[in-house]
């Protein structure tokens, strides 16, 4: 008598442990009061594919592929394509800040979009406890064009002066912010050349490092690491350092493309800080 059913019951949890990731989003669909709702917004957003690779602890730089999917992608160029102008270049951190030296086409994306707001939930989610909840954000994500010669010359993405966000200066809001990290992320590419991303003052971890695997970057001649355009593929970095000042071995370009068209994505989280932070 015991032994069958034993059986039975072991049979049953064997095929529930078998079958429920099929059988759940059918009984979650059918049967919702099984499943309070813990995030219905997050649970709209696909899960994340992406591995990473520290590539620097010193500034921190890591490697992170794919951080979006090939239709995520897509999606963001469709939405930004038609919201694109000529990139704004303002209160750099260093380097030429004219317009010679920005010549790619940007568009801010909005982040009513799902696909957007999926991005910036999981660029969120990333970051862990680089954002302070409630004081900090994560700021408006930007597309990025750049067409045959198009480039962004050494520069870093922290501002020299914190500034005012405009919507604060409108209310009279005095707190500042600085763009304490970047999230690059490459969306497409097809050009025939160029178009990497280089940080001359950025070095491995280790020189083990650099002999082992396929690498994800390249030893630039002039110093530092060239990350190639690969579609999908991000780079993580922080601005600032823990005193809140820019750090400057984060200057990096956006070397010229040659043919084609690459085409990527900026977050830049904002840290906070003055009186009404
Ligand atoms: C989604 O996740 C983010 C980050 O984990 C969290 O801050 C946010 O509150 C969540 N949204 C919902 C609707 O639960
Ligand atoms: C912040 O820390 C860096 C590195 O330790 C140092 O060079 C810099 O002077 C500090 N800045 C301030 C404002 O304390
Ligand atoms: C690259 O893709 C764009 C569309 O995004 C297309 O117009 C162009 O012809 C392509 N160029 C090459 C070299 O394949």
């Amino acid at each position: 008598m015991a032994g069958p059913s034993l059986i039975t019951l072991s049979l049953a949890i064997a095929l529930g442990a078998y079958l429920g990731p099929f059988i759940q989003p059918l009984i979650r669909e059918h049967l919702p009061f099984f499943f309070p709702a813990t995030s219905p917004q997050n649970e709209t957003c696909p899960p994340h594919r992406y591995t990473t690779q520290i590539i620097s602890l010193d500034p921190p730089l890591i490697y992170i592929h794919p951080f979006v999917s090939p239709a995520e992608a897509e999606a963001l160029i469709a939405l930004g394509s038609p919201l694109l102008e000529p990139s704004p270049v303002t209160g750099y951190g260093s380097g030429a800040a004219t317009s010679q030296a920005r010549t790619s086409w940007s568009a801010p994306l909005p982040s009513a979009d799902r696909t957007v707001s999926c991005v910036l939930a999981r660029a969120s989610s990333f970051l862990g406890t680089v954002l302070s909840p409630g004081r900090d954000d994560m700021g408006m994500a930007q597309m990025v064009r750049y067409t045959p010669g198009q480039k962004f010359d050494l520069h870093t993405d922290w501002f020299a002066r914190p500034r005012v966000d405009e919507g604060d200066a409108e209310v009279g809001r005095r707190r500042m912010y600085n763009r304490v990290a970047t999230l690059f992320v490459v969306l497409g590419a097809n050009h025939t050349g160029g178009g990497e991303t280089w940080f001359p003052q950025v070095r491995t971890v280790t020189d083990q490092a650099r002999r082992g695997g396929e690498s994800v970057w390249r030893e630039h001649e002039d110093g530092g690491l060239a990350f190639p355009a690969v579609p999908g593929g991000g780079l993580f970095w922080m601005n600032l350092l823990a005193n809140g000042t820019g750090d400057a071995r984060t200057v990096h370009a956006g070397l010229p493309v040659e043919g084609g068209v690459k085409y990527a994505l900026n977050i830049w989280p904002r840290a906070f800080f003055g009186p009404d932070a």
